[in-house]
Protein backbone atom coordinates (compact mmCIF):
# COMPACT_ATOMS: atom_id res chain seq x y z
CA UNK A 1 0.00 0.00 0.00
CA UNK A 2 2.90 2.14 -0.71
CA UNK A 3 2.55 5.63 -1.72
CA UNK A 4 -1.39 5.06 -1.37
CA UNK A 5 -3.10 7.95 -0.11
CA UNK A 6 -5.93 6.95 2.27
CA UNK A 7 -8.09 10.36 3.90
CA UNK A 8 -11.31 9.89 6.01
CA UNK A 9 -12.84 13.08 4.14
CA UNK A 10 -12.45 14.51 0.87
CA UNK A 11 -11.47 18.17 2.07
CA UNK A 12 -8.20 16.41 2.94
CA UNK A 13 -7.56 15.44 -0.61
CA UNK A 14 -5.84 17.77 -3.26
CA UNK A 15 -7.80 20.29 -4.97
CA UNK A 16 -7.31 18.67 -8.15
CA UNK A 17 -8.39 15.30 -7.39
CA UNK A 18 -11.59 17.39 -5.40
CA UNK A 19 -12.92 19.04 -8.40
CA UNK A 20 -12.69 15.71 -10.42
CA UNK A 21 -14.75 13.98 -7.63
CA UNK A 22 -17.24 16.58 -7.71
CA UNK A 23 -17.34 15.81 -11.89
CA UNK A 24 -17.54 12.32 -11.14
CA UNK A 25 -20.85 12.92 -8.90
CA UNK A 26 -22.68 14.85 -11.52
CA UNK A 27 -21.91 12.57 -14.30
CA UNK A 28 -23.28 10.06 -12.38
CA UNK A 29 -26.77 11.84 -11.83
CA UNK A 30 -27.13 10.50 -15.89
CA UNK A 31 -25.94 7.00 -15.61
CA UNK A 32 -28.12 4.74 -17.59
CA UNK A 33 -28.88 1.70 -14.79
CA UNK A 34 -32.16 0.52 -14.68
CA UNK A 35 -31.03 -2.71 -13.65
CA UNK A 36 -28.63 -2.27 -10.27
CA UNK A 37 -30.04 0.87 -10.01
CA UNK A 38 -26.62 1.58 -9.19
CA UNK A 39 -25.13 4.98 -10.55
CA UNK A 40 -21.78 5.38 -10.93
CA UNK A 41 -19.67 8.32 -12.46
CA UNK A 42 -16.01 8.71 -13.61
CA UNK A 43 -13.94 11.58 -14.53
CA UNK A 44 -10.98 11.65 -16.27
CA UNK A 45 -8.27 14.40 -16.24
CA UNK A 46 -6.18 15.36 -19.13
CA UNK A 47 -2.92 17.24 -18.72
CA UNK A 48 -4.09 20.34 -20.46
CA UNK A 49 -7.45 20.63 -17.71
CA UNK A 50 -9.81 18.33 -20.52
CA UNK A 51 -12.37 16.52 -18.19
CA UNK A 52 -14.10 13.77 -19.66
CA UNK A 53 -16.65 12.08 -18.04
CA UNK A 54 -18.68 8.43 -18.60
CA UNK A 55 -21.62 6.87 -16.66
CA UNK A 56 -22.58 3.24 -16.40
CA UNK A 57 -24.50 2.45 -19.73
CA UNK A 58 -26.17 -1.16 -18.32
CA UNK A 59 -28.12 -3.46 -21.39
CA UNK A 60 -30.84 -5.68 -21.39
CA UNK A 61 -28.19 -8.24 -22.11
CA UNK A 62 -26.48 -7.63 -19.12
CA UNK A 63 -23.37 -8.30 -20.17
CA UNK A 64 -23.24 -5.55 -22.77
CA UNK A 65 -23.38 -3.38 -20.22
CA UNK A 66 -20.06 -0.88 -19.25
CA UNK A 67 -18.73 -0.14 -16.15
CA UNK A 68 -18.54 3.98 -16.01
CA UNK A 69 -14.45 3.67 -15.47
CA UNK A 70 -14.17 2.60 -19.09
CA UNK A 71 -16.73 4.69 -20.80
CA UNK A 72 -14.75 7.57 -19.81
CA UNK A 73 -11.69 6.67 -20.76
CA UNK A 74 -12.58 5.15 -23.88
CA UNK A 75 -14.27 8.49 -24.59
CA UNK A 76 -11.25 10.90 -23.98
CA UNK A 77 -8.72 8.37 -25.45
CA UNK A 78 -11.17 8.55 -28.92
CA UNK A 79 -11.70 12.19 -28.50
CA UNK A 80 -8.40 13.17 -27.81
CA UNK A 81 -5.90 10.62 -29.15
CA UNK A 82 -3.00 12.90 -28.56
CA UNK A 83 -3.78 13.51 -24.86
CA UNK A 84 -2.14 11.95 -21.63
CA UNK A 85 -4.30 11.11 -19.26
CA UNK A 86 -3.28 12.52 -15.38
CA UNK A 87 -5.94 11.06 -13.19
CA UNK A 88 -9.41 9.76 -12.96
CA UNK A 89 -12.00 9.38 -10.14
CA UNK A 90 -15.10 7.26 -9.72
CA UNK A 91 -17.95 7.47 -7.61
CA UNK A 92 -21.08 6.16 -7.07
CA UNK A 93 -24.66 6.24 -5.17
CA UNK A 94 -27.92 4.41 -5.23
CA UNK A 95 -30.86 5.46 -7.27
CA UNK A 96 -32.59 6.22 -4.59
CA UNK A 97 -30.38 7.96 -1.95
CA UNK A 98 -28.14 10.70 -1.91
CA UNK A 99 -25.23 9.08 0.03
CA UNK A 100 -22.10 7.74 -1.88
CA UNK A 101 -21.44 3.81 -2.14
CA UNK A 102 -18.05 2.13 -2.18
CA UNK A 103 -16.99 1.64 -5.63
CA UNK A 104 -13.67 0.77 -5.91
CA UNK A 105 -12.72 -0.07 -9.79
CA UNK A 106 -13.58 -3.56 -11.00
CA UNK A 107 -10.74 -5.85 -12.28
CA UNK A 108 -11.97 -4.80 -16.06
CA UNK A 109 -11.94 -1.24 -15.45
CA UNK A 110 -8.06 -1.51 -13.55
CA UNK A 111 -6.55 -3.58 -16.80
CA UNK A 112 -8.12 -0.83 -19.60
CA UNK A 113 -5.90 2.47 -17.22
CA UNK A 114 -3.21 -0.04 -17.54
CA UNK A 115 -3.18 -0.21 -21.07
CA UNK A 116 -3.56 3.39 -21.33
CA UNK A 117 -0.72 4.07 -18.30
CA UNK A 118 1.73 2.32 -20.42
CA UNK A 119 0.55 3.12 -23.54
CA UNK A 120 1.05 6.73 -22.57
CA UNK A 121 4.50 6.05 -20.51
CA UNK A 122 2.60 8.35 -17.71
CA UNK A 123 1.25 7.40 -14.67
CA UNK A 124 -2.80 7.85 -13.71
CA UNK A 125 -4.00 8.28 -10.32
CA UNK A 126 -6.86 6.89 -9.45
CA UNK A 127 -9.05 8.67 -6.94
CA UNK A 128 -12.01 5.90 -5.06
CA UNK A 129 -14.22 5.77 -2.62
CA UNK A 130 -13.77 2.21 -0.48
CA UNK A 131 -15.82 -0.25 1.83
CA UNK A 132 -14.40 1.78 4.79
CA UNK A 133 -15.66 4.89 3.33
CA UNK A 134 -12.40 5.89 3.22
CA UNK A 135 -11.13 8.40 -0.21
CA UNK A 136 -8.59 6.78 -2.00
CA UNK A 137 -5.98 8.25 -4.06
CA UNK A 138 -3.42 4.84 -5.73
CA UNK A 139 -0.68 6.70 -7.38
CA UNK A 140 -0.92 4.28 -10.51
CA UNK A 141 -3.06 1.78 -13.05
CA UNK A 142 0.03 -0.19 -11.92
CA UNK A 143 -0.53 -0.14 -8.19
CA UNK A 144 -4.08 -1.65 -8.19
CA UNK A 145 -3.12 -4.41 -10.86
CA UNK A 146 -0.11 -6.22 -9.57
CA UNK A 147 1.23 -9.15 -12.12
CA UNK A 148 -0.49 -7.59 -15.13
CA UNK A 149 -1.13 -8.97 -18.49
CA UNK A 150 0.18 -6.58 -20.67
CA UNK A 151 1.41 -5.62 -24.13
CA UNK A 152 5.08 -7.17 -23.17
CA UNK A 153 3.33 -10.60 -21.95
CA UNK A 154 2.20 -10.90 -25.83
CA UNK A 155 5.42 -9.50 -26.96
CA UNK A 156 7.75 -11.23 -24.20
CA UNK A 157 10.88 -13.39 -26.01
CA UNK A 158 9.86 -11.74 -29.35
CA UNK A 159 12.33 -10.56 -31.63
CA UNK A 160 12.29 -6.66 -31.77
N1 LIG B 1 -19.90 -0.35 -12.04
C1 LIG B 1 -19.14 0.69 -12.52
O1 LIG B 1 -19.57 1.41 -13.44
N2 LIG B 1 -17.93 0.90 -11.97
C2 LIG B 1 -17.46 0.27 -10.86
O2 LIG B 1 -16.37 0.59 -10.38
C3 LIG B 1 -18.25 -0.81 -10.26
C4 LIG B 1 -19.44 -1.26 -11.03
C5 LIG B 1 -21.24 -0.55 -12.59
C6 LIG B 1 -21.45 -1.74 -13.46
C7 LIG B 1 -22.94 -1.97 -13.30
O3 LIG B 1 -23.63 -1.10 -14.20
C8 LIG B 1 -23.25 -1.49 -11.90
O4 LIG B 1 -22.15 -0.67 -11.53
C9 LIG B 1 -23.41 -2.63 -10.90
O5 LIG B 1 -22.31 -3.47 -10.93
Amino acid sequence: MKDFIIVEHLEDLDAESKYLTHKAKEAANHAYAPYSKFLVGAAVLLEDGTVVTGTNQENAAYPSGMCAERVALYAAVAQHPEGKITKIAVVARRKTGKELMPATSCGSCRQVMLEFEQHQHKAIEVIMYDQEHHWVKAPSAASLLPFAFTKDSLEHGEKK
